[in-house]
């Protein structure tokens, strides 16, 4: 059973970008660590990440009847995506949203998640950290 762990637009900076905020790992990092626990659970990964909100859109789609479930740093998209929503309602398995930050604290326009309202569990301020948390979380879901 494979996991689509999908990311969005500025995460490919992950490591240089703002890293009082993100913190000192790339993305390459993050997915080296999510390959390694998906293996202890049993699971593949397929990790991607994307500056364009339709490959996520596409990809989410293609998820149907492919991915066993999804783990999903929609970064921006987080706040103003109805399409990825939309595309994610269409999808049947395990969804949980991760933020690297919390985003609570962070600026008004961030609090709000259109992706939450589709997501089975949302994990937030917990750093790069998140993604594994998320994966453990997917896997209990899916028994
Ligand atoms: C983020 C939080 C978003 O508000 C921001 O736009 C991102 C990353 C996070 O992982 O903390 O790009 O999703």
């Amino acid at each position: 059973r494979t996991i689509l762990i999908l990311n969005g637009p500025n995460l490919n900076l992950l490591g240089t970008r703002e890293p009082e905020i993100y913190g000192a790992a790339t993305l390459d990092d993050v997915e080296a660590e999510c390959t390694a626990l998906a293996g202890d659970l049993g699971l593949a990964v397929d990790f991607r990440q994307t500056n364009h909100e339709g490959d996520l859109v596409t990809w989410i789609q293609k998820a149907r009847g492919t991915a066993a479930g999804i783990v999903i740093n929609p970064a921006a998209y987080t706040h103003t995506s109805v399409a990825i929503l939309d595309a994610l309602s269409t999808y049947e398995g395990p969804v949980v949203e991760v933020h690297i930050s919390n985003i609570h604290r962070r600026e008004a326009f961030r609090h709000h998640s259109f992706v939450s309202s589709r997501a089975d569990g949302v994990i937030a301020g917990c750093g790069t950290h998140g993604y594994l948390l998320a994966l453990r979380q997917v896997a209990h879901l899916l028994g």
